[in-house]
């Protein structure tokens, strides 16, 4: 089943364009560059106010979410960890729109908290990899990923589906909300659609991480630093790496350096700096170069444009992704951080499908 692949996590690495493209067939029309969702006895243009909540990677697609939901929609959205949320009594506006995010549809706390937000009068969205589970029988508003099986305890399929479908979410809640012309949603559309070579070619880097990963395979500890929709990506690739090579890693916004975690840089710290060319790189790179400046050794994942712009001889290595519009900057950047985390943990000689003390679908609260 694993076909010429030696793990389960690399092969669903490698799935992903295909998945991702199939999964993008369920959302968009290509003929009209439209978007499409099924259909649904509510409309988006009287939902007040979005929230989102999950576990985990999911967690870290719904940061992406709220990013786009806000930018495209400009709807008000708030999100929490599943965990959080079920305890901290929050304030749920009436006709308000709960969203679930879960590759299994059955983390415990993801459907205690969708329970909840339905007796508080929620309309209830899912987006869910495994279409028989109970958070899928559970929702006024089904939104499947296709990702197939995954089977890798360490999620990286499901997540980027998850990307995907979440990008359609948003770009039919600004239509719904008057928010996006035809014309835009046609370049939303069009910019998806180009996800899945992207991811590709970023998948064609993989001998370049396999090289670098013995560099931070011998480090105890490792930081992923990004900015914007960068950040979540940077929360996620730490989370791949502690989960599957037991290495201490830790996310941080790039501007949050300052104010803290900036005091554990040594020549130790790899510091991994996601900063794709854009209006937000030379505010990364600048956080980057503090970085730098205390002896911090840097590995930078960006696009040839970013790399050229940044070169610096004190980096310890690049990734050089293509070049791709911000929308699919996510999809696209999943890959490198997933791929580094994978091959680290092969050089480690972790047990990379099954890690220790971690179950694939956590039913436990
Ligand atoms: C990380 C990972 C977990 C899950 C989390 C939520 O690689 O797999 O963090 O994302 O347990 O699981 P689901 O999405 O099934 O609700």
């Amino acid at each position: 089943e694993k076909g010429n692949h030696r793990h389960y996590m690399q092969k669903e690495i490698f799935e992903q364009p295909l998945v991702v493209a199939q999964t993008l067939q369920s959302y968009l029309r290509s003929y009209e560059q439209q978007v499409a969702l099924p259909d649904m006895d509510f409309s988006f243009a009287d939902v007040p106010r979005i929230t989102i909540v999950a576990c985990g990677t999911s967690f870290y697609a719904g940061m992406v979410a709220k990013y786009w939901l806000e930018q495209f929609a400009r709807v008000p959205v708030e999100l929490d960890i599943a965990s959080e949320f079920r305890y901290r009594q929050p304030v749920l506006e009436a006709g308000g729109l709960a969203l679930f995010i879960s590759q299994s549809g059955e983390t415990a706390d993801t459907l205690a908290a969708l329970r909840h937000a339905r007796a508080e009068g929620q309309r209830i969205a899912v987006v869910v990899n495994v279409p028989t589970s109970s958070m899928a029988r559970e929702a006024d508003l089904l939104l499947p990923t296709r990702a197939g099986p995954e089977i890798g305890v360490a999620s990286t399929k499901a997540f980027t589906c998850q990307l995907a479908v979440l990008a359609a979410l948003a770009a039919k809640v600004a239509r719904d909300k008057g928010r996006l012309t035809e014309a835009e949603e046609r370049e939303i559309v069009g910019h998806l659609s180009e996800a899945p070579a992207a991811m590709n070619a970023a998948l064609a880097h993989d001998g370049d991480i396999e090289k670098m990963a013995p560099l931070i395979a011998r480090a105890r500890d490792v930081l992923y630093l990004g900015r914007g929709p960068d950040y979540p990506m940077a929360m996620e690739g730490a989370l791949k790496l502690k989960e599957i090579s037991y290495i201490h890693a830790e996310g941080y916004a790039a501007g949050e350096m300052k104010h803290g975690p900036i005091a554990l840089i040594d020549e130790h710290v790899p510091v991994i700096v996601i900063a794709p060319s854009g209006p937000l790189f030379e505010k990364t790179v600048s956080n980057m170069q503090e970085v730098q400046a205390r002896g911090g050794k840097v590995v930078l994942i960006s696009d040839a444009e970013g790399l050229a712009a940044a070169a610096d001889d004190r980096l310890l290595a690049t990734i050089e992704m293509p070049k791709v519009h911000p929308l699919i900057v996510p999809l696209t950047y999943a890959i490198p951080v997933q791929l580094l985390a994978y091959h680290v943990a092969v050089a480690k000689g972790t047990d990379v499908d099954q890690p220790r003390n971690l179950a694939k679908s956590v039913t436990v609260e």
